[in-house]
């Protein structure tokens, strides 16, 4: 549907790319940053957040700032998000475009430091070293009861490699822990998102 309404040029406002996720797109284009989220978990991202009124919204990995603008063309106005990113040339970058929201914040640090300011409502992690089973018990303690976790870009199983068919350590930690209600949503051919809400 959307690829007709934009053959004809009759695309409407709330379907076109958000201008701060464009600045931030523009941003990776310009620095040739590869790792930004696929459109889709844009999308998802964006829905998320607007289902929290007044949330504070956690991002782990800002990179050029693309997935923290989905975040934010999603937040109602009385939310904030945090965004923390260890590279100060990204943090850097990020800020120059997300600086246009005043409910962003992006802080340069180590992901750990970010979570001094917990609870969350919502949580992005995007950071390989906060994308591992030990980090999960940490993710889920930095959520409030009801408040959300996502984690993006896994390899649907149908298209894990061999090695893995015996269990993946991260999805199997997420499953198993005893105060997440933990979903795998497809949104791509090739990528996964994890969701898990915190229950107590
Ligand atoms: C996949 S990219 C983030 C992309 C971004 N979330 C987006 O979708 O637009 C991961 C980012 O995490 C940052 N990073 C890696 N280790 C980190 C750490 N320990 N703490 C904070 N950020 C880290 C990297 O520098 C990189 O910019």
């Amino acid at each position: 549907m959307r690829q007709g309404l934009a053959a004809r040029g009759q695309t409407p406002a709330h379907l076109e790319v958000p201008p701060l996720v464009r600045s931030a797109l523009d941003a990776a284009h310009a620095t040739r940053f590869p790792h930004s989220c696929s459109p889709e978990v844009g999308a998802l991202l964006r829905t998320l957040a607007a289902a929290r009124p007044g949330g504070r919204v956690l991002e782990l990995g800002t990179g050029l700032g693309v997935s923290a603008a989905w975040l934010l063309s999603g937040l109602p106005d009385s939310g904030r998000l945090l965004s923390i990113e260890q590279d100060g040339e990204r943090a850097g970058r990020a800020w120059s475009v997300l600086r246009a929201d005043p409910r962003a914040r992006v802080q340069l640090g180590d992901w750990p430091d970010a979570l001094l300011e917990a609870p969350f409502d919502l949580i992005f992690a995007d950071c390989a070293p906060a994308k591992t089973p030990d980090a999960l018990p940490t993710l889920a303690r930095a959520l409030r009861p009801g408040g959300t976790l996502m984690l993006d870009k896994l390899t649907p199983r149908a298209r894990l490699d061999g090695a893995w068919h015996a269990g993946d350590p991260l999805r199997d930690a997420a499953f198993a822990h005893p105060h997440l209600h933990t979903c795998e949503v497809q949104v791509t051919r090739h990528e996964c998102v994890l969701l898990a809400t915190r229950t107590a």
